[in-house]
């Protein structure tokens, strides 16, 4: 099969209708990562979808709406903190798991009563979900494993010849996940932080979210393993002497880290940006990139922001060297 990268306009009704009676998913960019979507209501997609990405069958997908108005169908129960953050973060990098209504198939939700509302900030998914009609299930667009992908040819690295088409869409804004909510709890908790932050949803609801230290409440797609590079990856924790002076007696090994580090580096190095929303936007595309390097291992610092080291740490298998 040949894989397109394709722009949103070049979508018209007949490649839509074929899409949709073979059975095959569309990768799609977001403002978080790019999704590999299929209609939630159309089984034969969705389990193609898990096929595809190698992903096991346990792990509850997302769906994706373009309005508030196609979220009441999906669900049934929802908490007035709920809308509250819908109202405040919708359309945003931001997940909510609430009660799934029975218009929700039990694949999507890999037999649990709940289900993942998102409404994604791009005019792309948003435009996608309306030429559908309906909302889209849509995992982040990456072989269950490797870091998801935050631009088309990332994409297309790991479904070319799987998949018919990408959409075109550039690097994605925010670069990891959503901040993943269940508001089935009392009181609500994050399963999986991201860029909207715990601090940020606390000042909107005006309580404080449950504690998630010291506590396995995660979503079930957390505990697998996740976002690794074929190349071991070592985070050191220390000042930034410290940490240059280290980097810099290894060999075949690569540097990757905020920009304030590279010019003392003498061995091979990237650059995650000048600020924490450049490092999470980056981080992906840069350890996806180092799969192509000829080096043994990688070296990075820790960061401070919750979403960002909690990707760190599973791409690194918590791999954490003080120096
Ligand atoms: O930013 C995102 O959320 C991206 C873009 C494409 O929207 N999507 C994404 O999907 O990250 P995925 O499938 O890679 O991760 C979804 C996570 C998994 O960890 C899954 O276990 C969790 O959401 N999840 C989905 N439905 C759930 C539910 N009902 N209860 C608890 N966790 C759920
Ligand atoms: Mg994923």
């Amino acid at each position: 099969m040949k894989t397109s990268i394709i722009h949103i306009q070049d979508l018209n009704e007949k490649v839509l209708k074929k899409l949709d009676q073979q059975h095959i998913p569309i990768a799609f960019p977001t403002e978080t990562v790019y999704g590999l979507g299929a209609p939630y209501d159309n089984e034969a997609t969705i389990f193609n979808v898990f096929v595809l990405k190698g992903r096991p069958l346990n792990n509850p997908l997302i769906v994706h709406v373009a309005s508030h108005e196609m979220i009441l169908p999906l669900v049934k129960d929802m908490h007035e903190d709920a809308k509250r953050l819908m109202t405040h973060f919708f359309p945003g990098p931001l997940t909510l798991i609430m009660k799934k209504s029975d218009q929700v198939t039990s694949l999507v939700t890999a037999g649990q009563n709940t289900v993942g509302i998102r409404m994604p900030n791009h005019s792309i998914a948003l435009e996608l979900i309306k030429k559908i009609g309906k909302p889209m299930v849509a995992p982040s667009a990456n072989i269950s494993g490797k870091p998801s992908g935050t631009t088309a040819l990332d994409v297309y690295e790991d479904f070319q010849g799987k998949i018919p088409y990408i959409i075109e869409g550039e690097t994605s804004e925010v670069g990891i996940e959503s901040t993943i909510i269940d508001t089935t709890r009392e009181p609500f908790v994050i399963l999986r932080p991201g860029a909207i932050t715990k601090e940020m949803i606390e000042k909107v609801l005006k309580k404080p979210l449950a504690s998630t230290i010291n506590n396995d409440v995660v979503a079930p797609g957390m505990i697998h393993p996740h976002y690794e590079p074929d190349h071991p990856l070592y985070i050191l924790r220390g000042d930034d002497a410290h940490i240059i002076n280290y980097v810099n007696q290894k060999k075949d090994a690569l540097f990757i880290g905020h920009e304030r580090f590279l010019p003392f580096i003498d061995i091979q190095k990237r650059s995650l940006g000048h600020d924490t929303h450049e490092m999470l936007r980056f981080l992906y595309h840069v350890l996806r990139q180092s799969n192509h390097l000829d080096i043994k291992e990688i070296y990075t610092h820790d960061v401070d922001h919750e979403g960002y080291m909690n990707r760190l740490l599973k791409a690194s298998k918590n791999q954490i060297i003080d120096v």
